[in-house]
């Protein structure tokens, strides 16, 4: 199977690309993104193409020379940084994903684009959000998210298209940092507290998130997409969570092992009125039940995976 990731330079592709060459072989995965020399510098692959997910010619092409027969999605601006241009976030996300479709129905490719707990809004159930429910975000990377997931599933019954696809949570890593993400405190506050100290963050210290360590988050990309399509009742996109803290209860946790750590607050308003309006935990029984899904990483080994893996980094 010949696999193409587009938008391979971020926080997930990095890591997605060698999590991908290790089970479908080093030489069937094909990395893309605007900035080819990020993902080389940051993934195990010796050579990665140039693509805007925009140009549909150019994407075509590389498909076309590859034999790609299954597509990761993964070019987005996140939930923060979609506030501050959402016209620029409506169409680098829906004009990227709209390609992606319309390509793999052309070539016959699968597809997986993520979805997000952004997808929910203030009139979503918070805790145990349903798989199916109110979904009415108020960010435009929420709206991106849902209108996301209904092209996809749009593009599997009208055309056949094998889309799927997770709602992924706050996504916890120590390979590349996330960017412009509401989430992203819970990745940031390691490397400040083990470079300086302290750290100083931007959500209440009571807002509940769900959140998920990478490697379930690339278990749950593989496994998903190998799921025999016959178990699945629903496809963009399933709930998946791993764990749900508040930042109070993720410092306490740290401090447990970093006695000398200090904490304060500096409330970023469009963060707090996102992060509020998102699930405190999720309900992800559906994805236990229509493919096997069953994280292995709580917040306790999380954190100490994350602490001993930044600590050698010797920031
Ligand atoms: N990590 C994302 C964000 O915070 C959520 O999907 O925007």
């Amino acid at each position: 199977m010949n696999i193409l990731v587009v938008g391979a330079g971020g926080q997930i592709g990095t890591e997605l690309i060698p999590h991908l060459q290790k089970n479908y072989g080093y030489d069937n995965v094909i990395a893309a993104d605007v900035r080819p020399e990020v993902v080389e510098r940051l993934s195990n692959i010796s050579r990665s193409i140039a693509l805007d997910a925009l140009d549909v010619k150019s994407y075509s092409a590389i498909i076309k020379e590859n034999r790609i027969d299954r597509i990761y999605n993964l070019v987005a601006l996140l939930s923060a940084t979609g506030e501050k241009n959402p016209q620029l976030a409506w169409s680098v996300n829906m004009g990227a994903l709209l390609n992606s479709l319309e390509l793999a129905r052309e070539f016959k490719c699968s597809i997986f684009t993520p979805s997000s707990i952004g997808a929910f809004g203030n009139n979503t159930p918070h805790d145990n959000t349903p798989q199916d429910t109110v979904m009415r975000p108020n960010t435009m990377y929420g709206v991106c998210k849902v209108s996301g997931e209904l092209l996809s599933d749009y593009y599997h019954s009208r055309f056949g298209v094998d889309s799927r696809s997770v709602r992924f949570p706050g996504i916890i890593s120590n390979g590349c940092l996330p960017g412009g993400g509401t989430t992203d405190y819970a990745v940031e506050v390691f490397y400040e507290i083990i470079r300086k100290g302290t750290y100083t963050c931007q959500i209440p210290e009571n807002t509940y998130m769900d959140m998920l360590y990478m490697p379930d988050a690339l278990e749950a990309t593989t496994q998903l997409m190998d799921a025999d399509p016959a178990t699945l009742i629903h496809r963009n996109s399933f709930n998946v969570t791993g764990m749900s803290f508040s930042p109070k209860e993720l410092f306490s946790a740290i401090c447990k092992r970093v006695p000398s750590a200090k904490f304060d607050y500096n409330v970023d308003p469009v963060k707090d009125a996102i992060s509020a309006s998102w699930p405190n935990y999720m309900d992800d029984s559906c994805a236990r039940k229509e493919w096997g899904w069953k994280p292995k990483w709580g917040m306790e080994e999380m954190i100490d995976d994350m602490l001993s893996a930044i600590r050698l980094k010797q920031l």
